[in-house]
């Protein structure tokens, strides 16, 4: 492969071969852009094309495209934006709340701290089980102790992970973060912010959500939760939160059944007229963030997108290993038990009347976690 074109990364020359990605050219020329799968999937490697052309390999949104599947065709000149460096962290397993009967709230205390922008993700990687992706959240009452990080596991039955969770999984377990990754962080700004959450897209979503009104009050928010069923609708606290804050558009939808205020639908269906000045988020099922997407697109309005997609990594053999390993360990503190809140009266019901059955594929993606999320999660 020739090596005969200049690349400028960040205002960084580095020399680079047509037909190479850019990820590559950049590593080639001791240059890093931030990236994690490499196969056009998590956005985190998403850069601006400045000047000069490249072959966008179908990735192309305005003038950005996926650096890890974008290629070299000439001199170019690109951007990305600056994000706090990857790191590997340790920790323990410190909590595993309820939130729903199919979501459990995990917070992971840390030894050393992890920095990441609000709405970035990690690669979590629970001892004795493959890594899997969550976005740092908060409890659902805003809160968030220094050096915890809150995560939302969507349960799915039969996931080698999330099934896990509660149960091979219980406090004291240990567990590695690495990252952070991903593109749909909170950017400062003067317009309203849009933020879109299907399921437990509502994690970085609300990470974002916070952050907004934590640093940017100045601007408008408008948020969109929704999910099939009221009872998976487990983020109702975070939206209270939300309005007692002064939010006055904050809407969450079911697909079935509804109580006031909970609306019918789903959350495409209450997405405003976007226009040039809006910035958009959206998280969770890649059905819904193709359609905000789409709407996004159509309008020209800047969108920033975090697809849960099916993941494919089970058990290594040092996972089995490792597990074999726990068990012991596991039944002592099976002992101690999985804390679970109080619930509402009418959550309550709904869970004591729920039958455990397999969701069908679209009931999966809405309780599912992120980008590594099937049946084999
Ligand atoms: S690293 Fe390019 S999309 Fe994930």
């Amino acid at each position: 492969m020739s090596r005969s074109c200049n690349l400028v990364i960040n205002g960084r020359s580095v020399e680079a071969g047509i037909g190479e990605t850019l990820v590559d050219a950049g590593l080639g020329g001791w240059t890093v852009i931030p990236h994690d799968c490499c196969s056009g999937q998590c956005d985190t490697c998403r850069v601006t094309v400045v000047r000069g052309s490249v072959d966008d390999q179908g990735t192309a949104e305005g003038r950005t495209v996926l650096a890890c599947q974008a290629t070299v065709a000439g001199d170019a000149e690109i951007e990305f934006e600056e994000i706090p460096a990857m790191t590997k962290r340790t920790g323990v397993v410190s909590g595993i709340t309820h939130l729903s009967p199919d979501v459990l709230e995990v917070v992971v205390e840390l030894t050393t701290g992890f920095e990441y922008r609000p709405g970035q993700y990690a690669s979590v990687k629970f001892a004795g089980f493959p890594a899997r992706d969550y976005s740092p959240s908060l409890r659902l009452d805003g809160t968030m102790r220094p050096g915890e990080l809150v995560f939302h596991v969507g349960r799915l039955p039969g996931g080698v992970v999330s099934s896990q969770v509660g149960a091979t999984i219980q406090p004291g377990h240990r567990v590695q973060v690495r990252g952070p990754f991903g593109h749909a962080f909170l950017r400062d700004g003067e317009g309203p912010v849009v933020l879109v959450a299907g399921g437990t897209g509502w994690a970085p979503i609300w990470s974002l959500a916070h952050a907004a009104r934590t640093s940017q009050r100045h601007r408008d928010l408008i948020v969109l939760a929704g999910a099939r069923d009221l009872h998976e609708l487990y983020m109702r606290p975070a939206l209270d939160w939300l309005v007692q804050d002064g939010v006055r558009d904050v809407i969450g939808t079911s697909e079935r059944d509804v109580v006031w205020p909970v609306r019918r639908g789903r959350p495409t269906h209450y997405l405003p007229s976007l226009g040039l000045e809006d910035t958009v988020y959206v998280a969770g099922p890649s059905g819904l963030v193709n359609a905000v997407k789409r709407k996004a697109l159509a309008t020209a309005t800047r969108c920033y997108a975090d697809p849960f997609l099916p993941g494919t990594q089970s058990l290594s053999l040092i996972d089995r290993v490792m597990r074999m390993l726990q068990s012991p360990a596991r039944e002592a503190r099976a002992a101690v038990g999985v804390r679970s809140p109080a619930l509402s009266p009418a959550l309550r019901s709904i869970q004591a009347d729920r039958i455990v059955s397999t969701p069908s594929p679209s009931a999966a993606a809405l309780t599912g976690q992120r980008r590594h999320t099937s049946a084999s999660n």
